[in-house]
């Protein structure tokens, strides 16, 4: 090996370019070339590569976002497209690439490893739904920035005796809900996993109130079967009378654009090192993640389609410290 590429594709997430200058510098390390993609998988198939050195990945640590960028293709699902990225990395002397990303992400990843190609994933995603890694690249950094926000509704739902429901990121999973609710004392928290069906949460409110609580927290997922609209909608609908007025409030894309905090650069900086010494062993065709506090490689084969399960058990632990 001589010379690798490196993307970054999917959702972005904190720590994405501590990762990035991880895998750079590691491999500069072992001796070799390096090439960054631009735009993930689309850069990929257009050849869109830009030469890296030590000084390139200077001062990145810090930020947010990733600055090769990132994007989701739909033309590298396909045959031509895949056959396309493997001609582009040819001629570009591309002999190994390290992928940074998500679910969707080390799929595309698979794919390529079944075509031959030297390829190692790295597990980052804000959603921590990756199987392979206990944790993923991203996910502390976006609970802060949505426990920042938790907390500061909550004090305004004091003031005014309201409930809020707070969307949050996770379109599959129901982690960012569920750490987000613990740790910023939701009354209740609706995930895709769990079905919180509004008159549940319409009567957990209503105790809540009666209860003595100033304010109501349900933190729900974006991808509940009930999201923050839907609970809203039926509130409305039946003219619900839980003592609390309602307020809703959608956290969106602001979990994604955080600045990495310590344990995400630390976490990147250890798997972006690990996926360059899993490529100078040959050992292809793997996620880096960690997995019991160790940088660990699982077979893309594990990884591709599959979802980590979150701890329902965490889930029963919410409602009982709701009280
Ligand atoms: O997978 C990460 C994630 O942030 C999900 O939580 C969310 O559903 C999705 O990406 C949003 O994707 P996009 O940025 O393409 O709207």
């Amino acid at each position: 090996m001589k010379c690798i590429g490196v993307l970054t594709s999917g959702g972005d997430a904190p720590g994405m370019n501590a990762a990035i200058r991880a895998v750079t510098r590691s491999a500069i390390d072992q001796g070799w070339q390096v090439y960054g993609v631009r735009h993930g998988y689309r850069g990929l198939v257009a050849g869109d590569f830009v030469h890296l050195g030590p000084r390139d990945v200077g001062g990145i640590i810090q930020k947010g976002g990733t600055m090769l960028g990132s994007a989701r293709s739909e033309e590298f699902k396909t045959d031509t497209g895949q056959l396309k990225a493997l001609r582009e990395m040819a001629e570009e002397g591309i002999e190994g690439l390290v992928v940074i990303g998500g679910n969707g992400t080390q799929t595309g990843a698979y794919a390529l490893h079944q075509r031959g190609f030297p390829v190692v994933g790295v597990a980052s995603t804000i959603d921590n739904d990756l199987y392979g890694s206990d944790i993923t690249i991203g996910v502390d950094t976006a609970l802060n920035v949505a426990l920042e926000a938790i907390d500061r509704l909550k004090v305004t739902a004091s003031s005014h005796q309201r409930a809020f429901m707070v969307e949050v990121m996770g379109r599959d999973s129901g982690y960012l809900a569920l750490m987000a609710g613990i740790a910023g004392g939701a009354e209740a928290i609706c995930i895709p996993e769990q079905e919180t069906p509004p008159q549940m949460v319409e009567q957990i409110l209503l105790d809540a109130y009666k209860r003595g609580k100033s304010h109501g927290l349900i933190v729900v997922a974006e991808g509940a079967k009930f999201d923050a609209d839907a609970l809203v909608h039926y509130f409305k609908e039946n003219k619900s009378d839980i003592g609390f007025e309602v307020r809703h409030t959608k956290l969106g894309h602001t979990q994604r654009g955080g600045t990495p905090g310590v344990f995400d650069r630390i976490l990147a900086s250890r798997l972006g090192a690990g996926a360059v010494n899993a490529m100078a062993a040959e050992n292809y065709g793997v996620l880096v993640g960690l997995i019991h506090n160790e940088v660990t490689t699982t077979p893309l084969e594990d990884v591709a389609g599959k979802m980590r399960p979150v701890d329902l058990k965490l889930f029963e632990l919410a409602d009982i410290l709701a009280r």
